[in-house]
């Protein structure tokens, strides 16, 4: 990052080169001189301070911004679970009341609409214009021609066949709009007809699915602008979109099919081929996941992935379902609000509940154990990924270091990882997983260490396994996360001690590091959470 100076004064963070209160640029990038050089170059714990040539300006940058990856585009295929049916053992369901009364249940279930394209959320009052509350609780509506919402029932003279009782096969919606609507949400108010079942359709695994088995077509669907059209006598709508649209990286970014409202395309080319061939490959009826929609039902799925259908049925039966359009930045901005605390209330929830539990036979509590940890690993200058893994090693114990000590391994570095994969990527989960056998690993290679090892500690290391044979050592050495796993161990095995209080909030009356909980999906831990302003200095040290 040094060696692009322009790119990295862009991004200075100062209060100068960034407004205070936006965070928002305040120069131009012309305004950036042409010989633009990195000067003087201090490195301090956690910073990196540059003084610029010529103009002789200052830049202060946190080392865990300057190593941090470049972030997921999560409308692409890149930050998706891709499905066939046979994955989703149930469909990502949530109760609407629980959805309502719980953050953490509320990034569950946005999380699944951005992961897995779609949601169920049940017992919302079966009423009309309900689903606009559902569209509200996450983003904003989108109104179109049919309005703010619309209802899906058979009609006297339908301007859609939708508005029929015929079957639909899988399609997008809207695809004569752009931008397309990107979620679409569907309440059942009553389905009380013989048929008019819904299916599902991952149009990404499909689309996927026709790259890797006819690479060609995939192509050909990629850069053929198809016209999609809507008319009646008040609405002309004309998109002219590719049926599969890729990112500049050549990922999968968005689905368009809809065979009711495709236009005519003039020199089609091998156009049909390619078409016929996606078609085929998205009416495999193990891509689908089909279930029937209850009153109260309300389904939420992204429309530029999803495709959506349903079956036949008897045009004198009652089913009414409505129908509204949101958009998935909206969503994917409520969630990363909602992330801010959702995942500091659960992990403080572990903290002040079974945290409090002993630690292994130690003078501290599981909770001390950690705090401790973390405030050894920030007072030596670590980056926040490490800090945040050594705050949450055990998490892994909280229900099963009772476990460990009757001689039963609890494998509690695995489940650790596990658990903090919701949140965070493998620059926390990893270096957690191994702080076990990174034990293993300095009994092996460090003399003296297994020596200096509390008596709980050479107890379980019995049950772990006992020292690594010089195989295992060298194997463990060569893992991504090793060198971390074993800076956490050395915290780990420092933080046992009653005198070594952490430092406490004023405030709060508790101590958090200054550690981030991360977006796991973006693989990074990039500041989502100031935990507390609290600047860790160990007493006793
Ligand atoms: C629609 C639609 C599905 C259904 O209105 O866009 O596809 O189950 N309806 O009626
Ligand atoms: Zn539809
Ligand atoms: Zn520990």
């Amino acid at each position: 990052m040094l060696d692009n100076p322009m790119w990295l004064r862009d991004n200075c963070p100062c209060p100068g080169c960034r407004d205070p209160h936006s965070g928002q640029k305040l120069f131009q990038i012309t305004d950036l001189p042409d010989d633009l050089a990195v000067g003087e170059v201090t490195e301090r714990a956690g910073e990196v301070e540059v003084t610029w040539s010529p103009d002789g300006h200052r830049s202060v940058y946190r080392r865990d911004w300057l190593t941090a990856p470049a972030p997921v585009d999560h409308r692409s295929e890149a930050g998706k679970r891709l499905w066939a049916a046979a994955d989703l053992a149930e469909a990502p369901h949530a109760d609407w009341h629980t959805y309502l009364s719980s953050a953490a249940e509320r990034v569950r279930i946005l999380e699944a609409v951005r992961r897995l394209g779609f949601v169920l959320l049940r017992a919302v009052p079966a009423e009309e214009g309900r689903v606009l509350e559902v569209a509200r609780s996450f983003g904003y509506v989108r109104e179109t021609n049919y309005g703010t919402l619309f209802d899906v029932r058979v009609e006297p003279t339908p301007g859609n066949l939708a508005f029929t009782s015929r079957a639909i096969a899988p399609h997008t919606d809207n695809p004569y709009r752009d931008p397309v609507p990107t979620i679409q949400l569907l309440h059942c108010l009553t389905n009380a007809a013989e048929g008019g079942d819904s299916g599902l359709v991952d149009g990404f695994h499909a689309a996927a699915l026709l790259r890797a088995e006819d690479p060609e077509a995939f192509a050909v669907l990629t850069r053929t602008p198809v016209p999609f059209v809507y008319r009646d006598a008040r609405t002309e709508l004309t998109a002219v979109r590719p049926l599969i649209d890729v990112d500049p990286l050549g990922n999968i970014r968005e689905v368009r099919f809809n065979n009711r409202s495709f236009g005519t395309l003039r020199s089609p080319g091998t156009f049909y081929d390619a078409y016929r061939a996606f078609a085929k490959v998205l009416a495999r009826p193990e891509l689908m996941v089909t279930f029937r929609l209850a009153p109260g039902d309300c389904l939420i799925f992204d429309n530029t992935r999803l495709l959506h259908a349903r079956t036949a049925f008897e045009q004198s039966g009652a089913r009414h379902l409505q129908g509204a359009y949101a958009d998935l930045d909206g969503l994917a901005s409520t969630l990363a609000v909602l992330r801010r605390t959702a995942a500091l209330d659960e992990l403080e929830a572990l903290f002040t509940g079974p945290g409090t539990g002993d630690y292994l036979g130690e003078a501290v509590t599981m909770a001390e154990h950690m705090r401790q940890a973390a405030a050894l690993a920030e007072a030596s200058g670590a980056p926040a990924h490490l800090v945040a893994a050594a705050l949450l090693h055990d998490i892994g114990h909280l229900d099963g270091g009772a476990e460990l000590m009757s001689g039963v391994d609890n494998r509690h570095g695995h489940t650790g990882a596990q658990v903090l994969a919701r949140w965070f990527g493998p620059e926390v989960t990893e270096p957690v997983r191994l702080h076990v056998a990174a034990k293993r690993y300095l009994c092996a290679v460090e003399p003296g260490y297994r020596a200096r090892l509390s008596e709980a500690s050479e107890f379980t290391l019995q049950v772990q396994g006992g020292p690594m044979s010089e195989e295992e050592a060298a194997a463990f050495a060569a893992l991504p996360g090793a060198a971390d796993a074993v800076a956490i161990r050395r915290w780990d095995d420092e933080a046992r001690s009653r005198a070594r209080r952490p430092p406490v909030s004023a405030t709060s009356g508790r101590y958090w590091p200054r550690c981030c909980a991360a977006d796991r999906s973006r693989d990074n831990v990039e500041v989502a959470i100031e935990l507390c302003t609290v600047n860790a200095t160990v007493p006793g040290r």
